[in-house]
């Protein structure tokens, strides 16, 4: 399948910033400005930020996503947020197994692969964030890194529910570093990927999943990665918080 067929998708990660109502006045900055865009575009903001956001995009082309779920429908889990609750104030997305959550809250493959099965249950469409770290590149382990990542938060996920999982290569070094992954290197993991889900699946599952490229893209460097046969996309951090910036790297993908 030719990367044209994918959908391309740019999502904003903001990470722990904004309050709700600064969330309002940057999703109101936002939306004109992506109005006419020709990929998919999507926020993904902080829990409380959600409701304020929604709003704020309705009747817009932007979607709304969280930054992690739990697995469990209900219970006793102080301070988590479940997938009913964001499915019903109409949240779309969730971003899962980020590297932050890996490394700051004891997030394992094993938990992202729950959180993922219970996202897909709940029709949320999940973001499965992988990538190995500076010293894992080091070491020459980035496939095996990569592999035991697709393959295990992607464990018992069928062939229907992958077509709603999109996936993101996120090099943890290049994550708010300010370092980018070269163009080629961005290729060679996301091919590498796709290669691994069409193990797992098939070819044309393969080829049907958009996987996006993190960490350091900006509207100064988008155009080269997203040029790349396997990068569909971007998971934007700090770019995602300027509108602007935001903006350009969303035109960028809808080249
Ligand atoms: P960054 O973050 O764009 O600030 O590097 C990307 C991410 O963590 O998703």
């Amino acid at each position: 399948m030719d990367k044209a067929k994918r959908k391309a998708i740019i999502a904003g990660n903001w990470k722990m910033n904004k309050t709700p109502k600064e969330a309002t006045a940057l999703l109101n900055a936002i939306t004109p400005l992506v109005k006419d865009a020709d990929c998919e575009v999507i926020a993904c903001v902080p829990y409380v930020d959600l409701a304020a956001a929604i709003e704020a995009t309705a009747g817009t082309n932007v979607k709304i996503g969280a930054e992690n779920c739990h697995w469990a429908e209900s219970g006793a889990f102080t301070g988590e947020i479940s997938t009913g609750m964001l499915k019903e104030i109409g949240v779309e997305y969730v971003v899962l197994g980020h590297s932050e959550r890996r490394q700051y809250f004891g997030e394992t493959d094993e938990t992202v692969n729950k959180r993922t099965k219970a996202a897909l249950a709940a029709g949320l469409k999940p973001i499965v964030c992988v990538g190995e770290l500076l010293w894992e590149r080091e070491c020459d382990i980035t496939e095996e890194v990569i592999a035991r990542q697709i393959k295990l938060d992607l464990w018992d996920v069928t062939e229907e529910e992958l077509k709603n999982v999109v996936i993101a290569y996120e090099p943890v070094w290049a994550i708010g570093t300010g370092k980018t992954a070269t163009s080629d290197q961005a290729e060679e993991v996301c091919a590498f990927i796709r290669a691994q889900l069409a193990k797992l699946y098939n070819q044309d599952a393969a080829d049907a999943v958009t996987i996006q490229y993190g960490g350091s893209m900006n509207d100064g460097n988008a155009d080269e990665l997203l040029s790349k046969t396997n990068v569909d996309g971007g998971l934007i951090g700090g770019a995602s918080l300027v509108a602007e910036k935001f903006a350009a790297i969303v035109k960028a993908a809808s080249k």
